[in-house]
């Protein structure tokens, strides 16, 4: 299952006898949009993060190591999304409110943003996105 704005992907891996290597480029089926930038989330505990969506950001969510899962509602509909496994991307576009949680104890959550960061673009209040998105 999925929600507008949200899908799973399986990035290809090329693997042989000495492991596993992935290569993400931008402007690729499995990145739609330029880099500008990169960051990851590491050493969580049971706080759930995120909290806040997106006005004009999309990005790549991806679990290089461990797991973790994906709260994503984008007004009309929910969706959870468990990423174990360092060959699944989330991507995420504009409008959509995101929680992450359940992190394991060695979860690095890596994240490929098509904007640098502007703390403009955020909607961090849960009823603001709500009018927002219904057109209050
Ligand atoms: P926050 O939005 O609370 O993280 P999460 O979405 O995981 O809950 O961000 C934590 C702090 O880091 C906050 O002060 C904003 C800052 N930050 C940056 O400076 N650059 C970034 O690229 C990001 C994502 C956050």
């Amino acid at each position: 299952m999925s929600i507008c704005n949200v899908f799973i992907k399986n990035s290809k891996v090329i693997g042989d006898n000495r492991g596993n290597l992935i290569s993400l480029e931008q402007l690729s089926e499995e990145v739609p949009f330029n880099i500008q930038r990169v960051y990851y989330i590491y050493n969580t505990n049971e706080e759930r993060r995120g909290f806040h969506a997106h006005k004009d950001l999309q990005q790549i969510l991806v679990c290089v190591s461990g797991s973790c899962k994906i709260h994503c509602d984008n007004a009309f509909e929910t969706e959870e999304y468990t990423l174990d496994d360092p060959s699944k991307l989330l991507y995420i576009g504009n409008d959509v409110w995101r929680e992450m949680y359940d992190f394991s104890k060695d979860c690095v959550l890596m994240v490929l943003a098509s904007k640098v960061y502007n703390e403009d673009d955020y909607i961090r209040n849960y009823n603001d996105f709500v009018s927002y998105r219904k057109g209050d």
